[in-house]
């Protein structure tokens, strides 16, 4: 089968990169993980794809001081040498300038902690907590210029039970992350076939 090559941005540890490696492995998954990329040479999600046979570079954001553009641009240019096709951000903590989200607009998707559009950002988990809500979970969209706002692909979605806290939670949506998130990569890769 012909797979679509998929660049991974990461910023941190990297399970939901790794998530979408494995699921890769199956023999009908339409696409492959073909390149990873951080913006810190701190992430450990670049060891753990390194392990698996898949090339991971650092593109250090402090090699462009004050040149956002300029990192991008970098971003970009490794993410064409490699053939990429469909880029997937997975716990890269850096905001994108239009230039790239408009680069790979409809082919660049992330996945966030919260029923979109329920908490955008950062601490969703305290804060569904804190509003006093009976469900939480996780959302897959297609990255658009405004933070967490793009279209929404899919959603899982968890309980919140009375005992937990913000980790118990982040724990159980977590789970449901790395299910949904090749599930959707996989999906959108198909149709853009079409
Ligand atoms: C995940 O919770 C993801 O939803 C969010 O950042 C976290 C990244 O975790 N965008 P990991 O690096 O994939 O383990």
């Amino acid at each position: 089968m012909n797979r679509t090559p998929v660049g991974v941005l990461v910023s941190g540890r990297g399970s939901n990169m790794s998530a979408l490696i494995a699921a890769a492995k199956q023999p009908d998954c339409p696409y492959q993980v073909v390149l990873v990329l951080s913006n810190t040479p701190d992430a450990p999600g670049l060891q753990i794809a390194r392990t698996g046979g898949i090339e991971a570079i650092t593109i250090d954001q402090r090699n462009f001081p004050k040149d956002r553009d300029g990192h991008e641009r970098a971003l970009d240019a490794a993410l064409q040498a490699s053939g990429v096709e469909v880029v997937a951000l997975a716990g890269y903590m850096r905001v994108l300038t239009p230039f790239l989200v408009g680069a790979w607009a409809g082919r660049m998707i992330n996945i966030h902690p919260s029923l979109l559009p329920k908490y955008p950002g950062l601490d969703t988990h305290q804060r569904a907590l804190d509003a006093g809500d009976m469900e939480a979970g996780c959302t897959v969209h297609l990255v658009t210029e405004g933070v967490d706002e793009g279209p929404v692909l899919g959603q899982a979605h968890v309980p919140i039970l009375p005992t937990d806290d913000a980790h118990a939670i982040s724990e159980r949506v977590l789970a449901e992350e790395h299910r949904l998130y090749p599930a959707m990569l996989a999906k959108l890769c198909l149709s853009l076939r079409r």
